[in-house]
């Protein structure tokens, strides 16, 4: 289990940019293109990065549970929506979804209940937000669409590779980083193909 405390700094509402953040830019500015969805923005850090840098990207929609995320997030010139995971959007809309997940294994007993520990905790697993991504997210992808995904050690690489096989899709490693405690690695995923034997 990981300490929120070590991890939230004197931050007691939006999570503001970090290295995770800055890995999911860079895989967005290479690999994103058309109608982007930024799921959990943030401080709009990313979204406002990929709107402005991203070469092929036409569109960018954020969102965020949190109102304060929202309302920085706008300041930024982000357009943003409030609500949960991907429950505000239509099926087929986006060609990429991007997500900085809360993703820290977290005794119960050591969270706070507030808006910080919504960014960083993933509950027991550290997956308890990805699992219901991972199993919504084929519903708002257009049809070549793909999902770069943050993935840290700390909640399971293969658990969640697991899950998004069951969900249909394919995985690649598109950036990697290790850190003393962790390893963040952005996951590309596609739509399996048809050939594909889904070995994971
Ligand atoms: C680790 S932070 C990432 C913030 C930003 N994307 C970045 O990379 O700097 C996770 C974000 O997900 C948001 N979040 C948590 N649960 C959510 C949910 N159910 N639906 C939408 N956003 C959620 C949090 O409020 C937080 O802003």
């Amino acid at each position: 289990m990981t300490d929120l405390a070590e991890r939230r700094g004197a931050e007691t509402t939006v999570y503001q940019p970090a290295e995770d953040s800055g890995l999911l830019a860079e895989a967005a500015l290479e690999e994103a293109t058309g109608r982007v969805l930024e799921v959990g923005t943030g401080s709009g850090w990313v979204a406002k990065r990929v709107d402005e840098e991203a070469g092929e990207v036409d569109e960018v929609v954020a969102s965020d549970v949190n109102p304060h995320a929202c309302r920085q997030a706008r300041e930024r010139g982000v357009e943003v929506v409030r609500g949960d995971l991907l429950d505000p959007f239509r099926a087929g809309a986006f060609d990429a979804v991007l997500f900085n997940p809360p993703y820290l294994p977290t005794d119960p007993e050591n969270e706070w209940d507030d808006w910080m520990e919504t960014a960083l905790s993933g509950g027991e697993t550290g997956r308890e937000l990805i699992e219901p991504f991972l199993d919504d997210v084929e519903r708002v992808l257009a049809p070549e669409g793909i999902v770069l995904l943050l993935v840290s050690s700390l909640a399971g690489y293969e658990e969640i590779r697991g899950r998004a096989a069951d969900a249909g899709f394919d995985d690649e490693v598109v950036r990697e980083e290790s850190f003393p405690f962790e390893t963040l690695s952005i996951l590309r995923l596609s739509r399996r193909s048809p050939s594909s034997s889904g070995d994971y």
